[in-house]
């Protein structure tokens, strides 16, 4: 059984992959909402949220949530969640420095210097495009949780995580993912390895 927090493993970078409707909030949410309190706050950043956030929204299930990225973090945070995650990585390039080296690299350093991944800071991105997202943030993903996705390129994406092209279960992956319904994702883990779902009334 997969620990959603990766609690073991903290602090990580998760990606959240998927097209239009396909389940990633609701698995945001779902990571925010068993988030363990001992590590530490959750922060939810979702461009499209509305106020006060509904349960669709990613806030609705953080401690904190904001619109558009803080330029620093309250000390405590010990996760960054961040909805449409393109729509800010794509943005102006020299708009909040920090919070772009936190999701390009995991780290961010803070107004002491402290490093955000020596810090404990977990970031988790949910993304329509994985092709629009920066390379270096799937160089550095510790997880990729991978709902319904159609797309070529996209897909082609994928090829890039380890273990996806050329093994049986990444072929079995590749298969799934383009008609995988609402709700059920295949995982892709550094260290675990790749985990496809139970869809009822499919045969693998
Ligand atoms: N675990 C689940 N089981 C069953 N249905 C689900 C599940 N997760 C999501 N769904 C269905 O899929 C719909 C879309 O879910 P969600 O809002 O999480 O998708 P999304 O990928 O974030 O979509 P968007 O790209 O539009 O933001 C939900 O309203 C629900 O009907
Ligand atoms: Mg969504």
């Amino acid at each position: 059984m997969l620990d959603l927090t990766m609690r073991n493993h903290h602090p990580w970078v998760m990606l959240v992959l998927g097209g239009r409707g396909t389940g990633k909030s609701q698995t945001i949410g779902s990571i925010l909402s068993t988030w363990p309190k001992e590590l530490g706050s959750t922060l939810a950043i979702d461009p499209r949220a509305a106020d006060p956030p509904h349960r669709e929204n990613i806030g609705f299930w953080a401690d904190r949530w904001r619109r558009s990225p803080p330029d620093q973090l309250e000390p405590d945070t010990a996760l960054v969640a961040c909805d449409e995650a393109t729509l800010i990585l794509t943005g102006r390039r020299d708009e909040k420095p920090l919070f772009r080296e936190l999701f390009l690299r995991g780290r961010h350093m803070g107004p002491r210097g402290a490093d955000g991944r020596a810090r404990g800071i977990s970031v988790l991105m949910g993304t329509q495009r994985p092709i629009d997202m920066p390379r270096t943030a799937f160089t550095q993903a510790d997880r990729v949780v991978i709902h319904c996705l159609k797309g070529r390129t996209d897909l082609e994406r994928l090829c890039e995580l380890e273990g996806m092209d050329g093994t049986p279960a990444g072929a079995a992956a590749l298969r799934m993912i383009p008609s995988l319904p609402a709700g059920f994702c295949v995982v892709w883990d550094a260290r675990q390895g790749i985990f496809l779902p139970e869809v009822p009334g499919w045969r693998r």
